[in-house]
């Protein structure tokens, strides 16, 4: 299932790259690339930079870079097929019917079908809960203060106390047992074969931002045990990038979305007028979710219960959504236990009044931490201004550090100077250690240490791409051969086949990467600048990257020769000769970086 390469490419030629990232973020010229606020993480001042000579992006800040189809992958979530699909439309190209693998097909007729399937089911739930036999359960949802409008809204439904129904509803229209397992709506077991999994419980459809049900939560009618009872993952159902309620508040116009625990808080928020509000799907806040948020708003309110675990949930979620670049909140709710019960029983203005006071979540944060030390005791206060003054550190800012010193200065009563010293005593401490939560799941972190050897392969590439008339030449002294790392030793060829052909094109190149990790390195490969300022100096450095590459190469190939290869260790030994002669008299270049 892929497009030609060449469409591909026509596709990216069509999408400037400026353009299109111009489109969601505000970028500036400065000399011949433009640069604007990362959107992949969070910054102050602008380290993201968009080259229209290379057609990619790169952020020298968090690593983050790519292609035109790189971007738009990273920025909506989408796979390739999805950001080619929104590129080619942008660009007025047709996409030409897929031949579709037979797998492929299957699969995504399976996505169909089970969809279909879950349409269905929200159908026939729905459908019971307004018959006789549904009182309880409607009683119930009246009981909790549901408009009928609120359970049309959010097609509630209700699954009887016989456990076949849904699997005889289902059968009648003709879908295959195997494709009904699969839906994650029945239990198979030997004594009863195949029955339903919700039975006595009011459902809860869940459905993705295109309003299609991917899912189902059931809460049990009176104390019985688990109380929610959810869909199993699915093909169609992945819990940690869908959110509860979006498909509502993405159109709810606010300026920001409330996160909150449950179906039930979601609703009773929707109906008293908060309509931008979210709920994770049992499950913690995964950072997937976070980007999907990010795609809709700048800033999300926290509304977790206000108990020991809804505190624990909240401080997972913070750093989760800082790091996707989302400004962040904490709603307090006490003396009520969530959102539902608070509008329950203060109503919609008193809970306005609740999220116009959220706290910021840095000292919120702090405010949680300050409960780990005995504040009466001089010792335990130290402690926790130690802490505070190494979490300040955080602030690469520096006019907002201030501004969170001077805030944090003034809750806990103590001088502002007082605090800015032991922050910049801190910083001179641990210079180094300070460099906190690098965003966009760790992409700098898993990154392994580079050798120097490596760092010379990468440094010849830069070289051979910013000055790509090296090329012909560079050939006789230097092959991807010489190239020892793999990744680079893949580039190099690609390159050096760009170059046969006519054309060195770092963005066509990149289509060939698809592992988002690879991509940033290569991207960062490409947007490394080389040191050097005159031009007269550039040719000693290339002569040098050229001979420590050379160098490297044969003592790798020295360590790897078998002790009987004649043939080879000739070869190596006429390349130190000459690897000498150029340390002498400089490699034979004919080009010139005048
Ligand atoms: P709560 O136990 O706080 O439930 O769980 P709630 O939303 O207040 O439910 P009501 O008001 O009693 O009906 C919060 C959320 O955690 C998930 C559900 O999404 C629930 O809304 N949950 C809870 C489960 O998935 N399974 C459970 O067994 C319990
Ligand atoms: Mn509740």
């Amino acid at each position: 299932m892929r497009y030609s390469d060449e469409l591909v490419e026509e596709i990216r030629l069509k999408n400037d790259i400026v353009d299109v990232i111009g489109g969601y973020v505000k970028l500036q010229r400065k000399g011949s690339s433009y640069f604007g606020l990362c959107p992949f993480h969070n910054e102050k001042s602008p380290s993201f930079s968009v080259s229209p000579g290379k057609q990619m992006y790169y952020c020298f800040g968090c690593g983050a870079g790519g292609n035109v189809f790189t971007f738009i992958m990273e920025y909506e979530n989408y796979t390739f097929m999805e950001a080619l699909k929104l590129l080619a439309e942008r660009a007025g190209v047709e996409l030409p019917e897929l031949e579709y693998s037979k797998e492929a097909k299957e699969q995504a007729d399976k996505k169909a079908v089970l969809l279909q399937m879950n349409k269905e089911a929200a159908k026939y739930y729905y459908v019971q809960l307004r018959t006789p036999a549904a009182k309880p359960a409607m009683d119930y949802l009246k009981g909790r203060g549901l408009t009928d409008e609120t359970i049309q809204k959010f097609g509630l439904g209700f699954s009887d106390k016989f456990g076949n129904g849904l699997y005889r509803y289902l059968k009648e229209k003709n879908y295959s047992d195997e494709l009904l397992h699969e839906s994650g709506l029945f239990n198979v077991d030997e004594k009863h074969g195949m029955y339903d999994k919700f039975w006595n419980r009011v459902i809860y459809p869940i459905m993705d931002v295109n309003n299609k049900v991917i899912g189902f939560g059931g809460r049990v009618m009176g104390d019985g045990k688990p109380k929610y009872l959810n869909s199993p993952e699915t093909k169609i159902f992945d819990k940690s990038r869908n959110l509860y309620g979006l498909n509502a508040a993405r159109i709810s116009r606010k300026r920001n979305l409330i996160i909150c625990e449950g179906y039930m808080d979601v609703i009773s928020m929707h109906q008293a007028g908060f309509n931008n509000a979210v709920a994770s799907l049992g499950t913690a806040l995964t950072s997937l979710q976070a980007s999907l948020l990010k795609r809709y708003t700048e800033e999300v309110l926290i509304i977790y219960d206000s108990d020991g675990a809804g505190v624990k949930a909240a401080l997972r979620a913070i750093p989760m959504l800082k790091g996707v670049g989302l400004s962040t909140k904490v709603v307090n709710l006490r003396p009520y236990k969530d959102p539902d019960e608070f509008i329950q029983h203060e109503g919609h203005d008193a809970f306005q009044q609740r999220l116009l006071e959220a706290e910021n979540s840095f000292l919120y944060e702090i405010r949680m931490s300050e409960q780990n030390y005995d504040m009466k005791d001089p010792q335990g206060k130290t402690d926790f201004f130690h802490e505070v003054a190494a979490r300040l550190l955080g602030f690469e800012d520096e006019i907002e550090r201030n501004n969170y010193i001077d805030s944090v200065a003034r809750v806990y009563g103590i001088e502002s100077d007082t605090l800015r010293k032991l922050v910049n005593r801190l910083a001179l401490k641990s210079v180094g250690i300070a460099e906190v939560r690098k965003p966009k799941s760790g992409i700098n972190s898993t990154r392994e240490k580079e050798s120097a050897s490596e760092k010379v392969q990468k440094l010849m590439l830069t070289w051979i791409v910013t000055y790509p008339f090296v090329m012909p030449d560079l050939e006789q002294f230097i092959t991807p051969e010489d190239f020892t790392n793999t990744l680079y030793q893949r580039i190099a060829r690609m390159i050096y086949d760009q170059a046969h052909q006519g054309q060195i094109s770092p963005a066509t190149l990149l289509n060939q990467f698809v592992d988002s990790e690879e991509q940033s390195r290569v991207a960062a490969l490409f947007n490394a600048v080389i040191p050097l300022e005159a031009d007269e100096g550039r040719e000693k450095a290339f002569n040098d990257v050229i001979c420590s590459m050379k160098e490297n190469s044969i003592s790798s190939q020295t360590a790897q020769l078998s002790p009987t290869d004649m043939v080879g260790l000739q070869k190596l030994m006429n390349d130190k000769k000459m690897l000498d002669t150029w340390k002498i008299s400089g490699v034979p270049l004919h080009v010139s970086f005048e």
